[in-house]
């Protein structure tokens, strides 16, 4: 029996890309995982008959009632949450000139927002055991400038400092909080530029990365392990950390 077994998470948009991996991860060592995603019934419901996890809510993550209910109904299958895993995003780049603000404001709305409502959401109950652990998602975008990703990185430098300030907060009462920022991934949220199209401008990303892999792209179960690791015993000297895991894209920055 390993130490996670028997407890409960929460994975936002835990059935797609980096957050499916997590689910898969995290069940397969006894957690019971639900997830709170705005993703389509189906996908939900076929994630729940494959096992992968063991209850779903859908709701949009800028949308706080919904949020709040949502993990209200989970709380009533499943317990009270031991880990958050705030991984649900959206990522739409526009440079400013031409950003709708609705656009920039939708960012705030799902990505940083979204996250400040679960944690919400789940802390009350985390402070009553004086237990629970939260791990952010939040991005290479976060810790350095792109061009075109305005919105999406002001979005998760904020998530990253959200992470930091809770970590100070909530720390003395028994919660362990992280975040992680990945480079690219090979997930949905990317599939546009892993096109034959997008070769060229990939190749030229790829020039000077130190990936010891010598690939751009990584895949979820990468990330996965590390946003696992943190949510496990083994991890208790890591708390507040802002951690990279981009096989040393920033490392060069
Ligand atoms: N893929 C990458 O290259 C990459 C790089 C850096 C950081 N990240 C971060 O990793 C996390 C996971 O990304 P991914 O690549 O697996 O993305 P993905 O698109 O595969 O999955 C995102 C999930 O979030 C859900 N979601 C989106 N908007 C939502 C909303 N308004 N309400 C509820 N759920 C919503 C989607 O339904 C989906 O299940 C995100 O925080 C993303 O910013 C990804």
């Amino acid at each position: 029996m390993n130490a996670l077994d028997g407890q409960v998470a929460l994975v936002t948009g835990g059935t797609s890309g980096i957050g499916e991996a997590v689910s898969r991860g995290l069940t397969a060592l006894g957690v019971r995982v639900g997830v709170l995603s705005n993703a389509p019934d189906a996908e939900l419901q076929a994630a729940i008959e494959r096992g992968d996890i063991a209850a779903a809510e859908r709701a949009d993550l800028a949308d706080a009632d919904a949020v709040f209910r949502a993990v209200e109904a989970l709380v009533a299958r499943l317990g009270a949450v031991d880990i958050l895993v705030n991984n649900a995003a959206i990522w739409q780049p526009n440079p400013v000139p031409e950003s709708p603000v609705a656009l920039f404001d939708r960012h705030v709305d799902v990505n940083l927002k979204g996250s400040f409502y679960t944690a919400q959401a789940v802390l009350p109950a985390m402070i009553a055991r004086g237990e629970g652990r939260i791990v952010f998602v939040s991005s290479v975008s976060g810790t350095a400038g792109r061009a075109g990703d305005s919105a999406y990185s002001a979005s998760k430098a904020g998530v990253a400092m959200l992470a930091r300030t809770l970590a100070a907060e909530q720390g003395p009462k028994g919660i362990r909080i992280n975040c992680v920022c990945p480079g690219a991934v090979a997930t949905p949220l990317t599939a546009a530029l892993r096109t034959p199209e997008g070769e060229g401008a990939i190749a030229a990303l790829m020039d000077g990365h130190p990936s010891p892999r010598r690939k751009f792209f990584m895949e979820p179960a990468q990330i996965a392990d590390l946003i696992i690791f943190l949510v496990s015993p083994e991890s208790s000297a890591v708390h507040g950390a802002v951690i990279a895991a981009d096989e040393g894209l920033t490392a060069t920055m």
